[in-house]
C-alpha cells in the first residue's frame, strides 16, 4: 500500500489497555473509542494476560508501577510471546532514566502522565503506523487481510485490492461490475468498512427485490399520512445510510423514474420524504453494483446517460473466476477450511486432479459456485482426501488434459466421424451424405482419402 492510499484509510486498532488505576483506564478507553479503535481493558497483568491470547490486539498500552505484577514484567511476556506487537508505555514516575529503561526493555511508546485526549491520541496513531510498517506480511497474508474476506492472489484480484483502497480514500460514487458471484457485495463491503465512514451504517438495497411502487417510500422515508397505510413517519435508507455508505444492489433494475430521483439525490445531496417538500441534507457515499452491461442500457435507453455518468465516477470491474484461475486454489483452501471449522471437521486435502479439473472447470457462477461445490463437499465427505469421483458430474465431465499424442489431426477426426456415420445408415452413402450435408461424390471421395492410423 503506498503512503499516499494508506494514510486516508481507517487506522484504527484492537488495543488493550492495563492500568491499576480504573480512573485512567476508563479515560483511556472512551478516549480510544471515540477515535474508533476497539478497547479491552485490564486492571492487572495477570488478566491482561488472559486477555491477550484471547482478543489478539495490535496495541497494548501498559502502566509501570503496578502491585504485584509491573508493566515490564508485560513487556517482556510480550516480547517472547507475542513479538511484534505494538507496546506503549504510561507513567506517572516519568524520568529520563525511566524512559531509557523501558525503551530498552522494548517498549515503543513512552508516554509520561498526565497526558492530554491528543497527546494520547497522537502517540498512539503513531504506534499503530509503526506496527504496521513493521509487520511483514506475506502475500498470502496480505491477500487475506487487504479486504473483508475477498481472497484472491492473482493480478487481477490485486487490481481490485488497489481500486478498493483508491475508492475508500475518495467519497466518490462507485459503480462495481461483474458477472453474478464474483463478489460484488463483498467488494462493496470491503470499500465501507476500510473508509473513514466505517463506523457509520452500510445500508444494502437490492433494487430488484423492492416493488417497483414500494422503493421510493422505502429508499426515501415517508410522512405520516402521505398514503394509506403511513401511520408513522418514517425514515427510508438514505437517511438510514446518513454518514456512511447505500449499496444499490442491481442498480440497472430501477425504474427511469426512480433513476431520476436518484439522480437528485447524488446531485443535491438531500432526500425529500415521501409526502413532504422539505429537503433532508444527507451525507452518504453511494455505492452502486450490476452485473448487467450498463453502458448497453444506455444506449437502448432503459438506463439514464446521466446517471451512468454521475454512477460510474470510480470503476471497479471483477473479472470471471474463469478468466482468474490462480485464485482457485486459494478459494479452495479458504472455503474448505472455513466450512470445516463450521462442521467440526478437519479441513480434508484435495488431490492433485481434484484441484486440475477444478481448474479446468469454467464456473459459470463464478466463486458462489466453486463456494457452493465445496461447502457441500465438506458436509458430504466424511474421508480426509478428497478425490476427484467427489466432484459433482458437471465439473467432472471437463476433459481434465489432453495429453500432446491424445491430440488428433481434423483428417482424423473426420475419417472417424465418416466411418460413423456409414456404419449407422448400413452403408447407405445416399443417406449418410445427406446426414452429412455433402453431395454422395464427394462422400466417396473423402472416404477413398481418408486418414486412419491404419492408412496414414
Ligand atoms: N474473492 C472472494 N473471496 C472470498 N469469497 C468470495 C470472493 N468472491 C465472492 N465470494 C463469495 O461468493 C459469494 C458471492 O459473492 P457476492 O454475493 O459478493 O457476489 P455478487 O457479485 O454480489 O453476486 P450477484 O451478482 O449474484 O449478486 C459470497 O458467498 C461471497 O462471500
Ligand atoms: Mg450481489
Amino acid at each position: 500500500m503506498n503512503p499516499e492510499t494508506s494514510s486516508c484509510l481507517r487506522d484504527t486498532a484492537t488495543i488493550l489497555a492495563v492500568d491499576d488505576s480504573p480512573d485512567t483506564l476508563e479515560l483511556v478507553r472512551r478516549n480510544l473509542e471515540l477515535a474508533g479503535h476497539t478497547v479491552y481493558t485490564a486492571g492487572n497483568v495477570h488478566q491482561a494476560l488472559d486477555l491477550l491470547d484471547s482478543i489478539e490486539p495490535e496495541i497494548v498500552i501498559t502502566d509501570w508501577k503496578m502491585p504485584v505484577n509491573d508493566g515490564l514484567e508485560l513487556v517482556k511476556y510480550i516480547h517472547a510471546e507475542h513479538p511484534g506487537l505494538g507496546i506503549m508505555m504510561i507513567t506517572g514516575y516519568a524520568s529520563i532514566e525511566s524512559a531509557v529503561q523501558a525503551i530498552k526493555t522494548g517498549v515503543d511508546e513512552y508516554l509520561p502522565k498526565p497526558f492530554t485526549d491528543e497527546e494520547l491520541a497522537t502517540a498512539v496513531a503513531k504506534l499503530i503506523h509503526k506496527v504496521r510498517k513493521r509487520k511483514s506480511l506475506t502475500p498470502a497474508d496480505l491477500a487475506l487481510t487487504a479486504s473483508f474476506g475477498l481472497v484472491g492472489q492473482s493480478a487481477e484480484m490485486h487490481n481490485v485490492f488497489d481500486l478498493i483502497k483508491k475508492a475508500a480514500c475518495s467519497n466518490a460514487t462507485v459503480l462495481i461490475t461483474g458477472e453474478s458471484g464474483t463478489g460484488k457485495e463483498l467488494v462493496a463491503r470491503a470499500i465501507h468498512y476500510q473508509s473513514k465512514r466505517s463506523s457509520a451504517p452500510f445500508v444494502t438495497v437490492n433494487c430488484s427485490a423492492i416493488p417497483n411502487e414500494l422503493i421510493e417510500s422505502e429508499l426515501f422515508g415517508y410522512t405520516k399520512g402521505a398514503f394509506t397505510g403511513a401511520v408513522a413517519t418514517r425514515a427510508g435508507f438514505f437517511q438510514t445510510a446518513n454518514g456512511g455508505s447505500i449499496f444499490l444492489d442491481e442498480v440497472s433494475e430501477m425504474s427511469l423514474n426512480m433513476q431520476v430521483k436518484l439522480l437528485r439525490v447524488i446531485q443535491e445531496k438531500e432526500v425529500t420524504l415521501v409526502g413532504s417538500r422539505k429537503p433532508i441534507p444527507v451525507d452518504i457515499r453511494i455505492i452502486a453494483a450490476t452485473n448487467k452491461n450498463l453502458q448497453r442500457l444506455v444506449e437502448a435507453g432503459a438506463f439514464r446517460e446521466d446517471l451512468f455518468y454521475r454512477l460510474n465516477i470510480v470503476t471497479v470491474d471483477i473479472p470471471p473466476l474463469r478468466n482468474r484461475k490462480d485464485d482457485i486454489v486459494y478459494l479452495v483452501n479458504h472455503f474448505s477450511g472455513r466450512y470445516a471449522r463450521e462442521a467440526g471437521k478437519n479441513a480434508p486435502q484435495f488431490t492433485e486432479d481434484t484441484l486440475e479439473m477444478l481448474l479446468n472447470y469454467d464456473f459459470p457462477g463464478n466463486v458462489r459456485e466453486l463456494e457452493n461445490i465445496i461447502q457441500r463437499l465438506i458436509v458430504v465427505s466424511d474421508s480426509d482426501i478428497i478425490h476427484p469421483s467427489d466432484l459433482p458430474a458437471y465439473v467432472r465431465s471437463v476433459p481434465v488434459k489432453v495429453a500432446g499424442g491424445d491430440l488428433r489431426s481434423l483428417a482424423e477426426v473426420e475419417a472417424e466421424y465418416l466411418a460413423q456415420v456409414v456404419e449407422a445408415t448400413r452403408g447407405n452413402l445416399t443417406k449418410a451424405a445427406a446426414i452429412l450435408g455433402i453431395d454422395r461424390k464427394t462422400l466417396r471421395t473423402k472416404l477413398k482419402h481418408s486418414v486412419t492410423p491404419d492408412n496414414q
